[in-house]
């Protein structure tokens, strides 16, 4: 069995391809990415066994189409997309064509590579795509978790460039039958994430005694799932998801943003204490908020527990621990 995994130097896509190398040694990985500013190639071991790495843009047709008919993949997984919801609203356009247009080319250069292939893999065949909550929108306090049912109902350009990409898999199932899966999983931490990122960019500026900025008043409420729970969840769905469902991923940590820098401050402050002893929190500054910044989010995960035996296992203070560990050892690399 090959794989092609798409935007696999980025953060998730890395842990994935560690935790699938680790499961299934044997098989084929092939990880197409365009390398944008929030890869690092170094996330991934250089001498992995059966693995090979392609530069490009999964909308590249030609391109694409030649790493399909060479390496014959029977599973894609389709992480590529610009992430950062900052960088959204500063330069909508950049998210539409890479995250919608982009991906159009690629699905549906995939879906005539899975016409054409032979009726025993055909059927095998699965394309996941990866999304995120966003697409939900935001939640009340009190409101119930969005489950899979729930609209689409976007709040900034990242999250609607992702809704359309879930739209157009969506409409292959619907109108060619091809086996798409869409995953739709809440905010990820761990190891290899770009420092433009929450966590990442609190721990880094604790460290350079810079202002740890949190947007408004740090209220925001988000549910965080260490990236290893994530990537173990995607190859449940890989064996039992069912093609044309979508799956959410959470892990009932929900947790504000204030919370959480003031957390992850105090591990700083046992791991690494400053040398006055005073505490990473004295520069924790409120700025001006994000412009439709979400209150809150959580989903519903009943769906894939009881599609797949599936839960999240690690604890929100273990993952934290190992997550700023981590960083407190790479930080120089990345
Ligand atoms: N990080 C999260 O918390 C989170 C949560 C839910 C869903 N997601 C989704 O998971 C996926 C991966 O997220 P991430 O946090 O690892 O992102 P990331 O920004 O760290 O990595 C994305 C990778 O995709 C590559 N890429 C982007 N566009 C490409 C293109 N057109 N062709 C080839 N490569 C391209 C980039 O070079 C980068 O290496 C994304 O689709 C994102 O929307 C992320």
């Amino acid at each position: 069995m090959t794989i092609l995994i798409t935007g696999g130097a980025g953060f998730i896509g890395s842990n994935f391809i560690k935790i699938w190398r680790h499961t299934f040694k044997n098989r084929k990985i092939i990880n197409l990415d365009k390398l944008n500013y929030a890869s690092n190639i170094k996330n991934i071991p250089i001498k992995i066994k059966n693995y090979e790495f392609i530069k490009g843009n999964i909308g590249n047709v030609n391109l694409v189409k030649n790493i399909l008919y060479k390496y014959e993949p029977d599973l894609i997984i389709n992480f590529a997309a610009e992430t950062h919801v900052d960088k959204s609203i500063l330069n909508p356009k950049i998210f539409a064509q890479n995250n919608i247009m982009d991906f159009l080319n690629f699905i549906e250069t995939c879906k005539y590579y899975w016409e054409k292939t032979h009726k025993d893999k055909k059927e095998k065949f699965r394309f996941i795509q990866i999304s995120t909550d966003e697409i939900y929108g935001s939640l009340k306090q009190n409101e119930k978790p969005f489950t899979e049912k729930s609209i689409y109902k976007t709040n900034n350009p990242y999250s609607a460039s992702k809704a359309s990409a879930n739209h157009i898999a969506q409409s292959f199932f619907q109108t060619y039958g091809f086996p798409i899966i869409i995953t739709i999983s809440t905010n990820n931490y761990g190891p290899h994430q770009h420092t433009e990122k929450f966590i990442p960019k609190i721990i880094k500026s604790a460290l350079n005694n810079n202002i740890i900025p949190i947007y408004g008043d740090g209220q925001q409420i988000r549910d965080w799932l260490f990236v290893k729970d994530h990537c173990n969840a995607l190859i449940k769905i890989i064996k039992y998801g069912i093609p044309g469902e979508s799956y959410n991923i959470g892990a009932n940590n929900e947790i504000t943003n204030l919370e959480l820098a003031l957390f992850l401050c105090e591990i700083l402050d046992k791991l690494y204490p400053r040398k006055n002893y005073e505490s990473y929190k004295t520069n924790i500054k409120f700025t001006n908020d994000r412009p439709g910044h979400d209150t809150r989010y959580s989903i519903d995960s009943t769906k894939i527990q009881i599609a797949t035996q599936w839960k999240p296992i690690e604890k929100i203070e273990s993952g934290m621990q190992k997550t700023v560990n981590w960083y407190l050892k790479n930080m120089r690399n990345i």
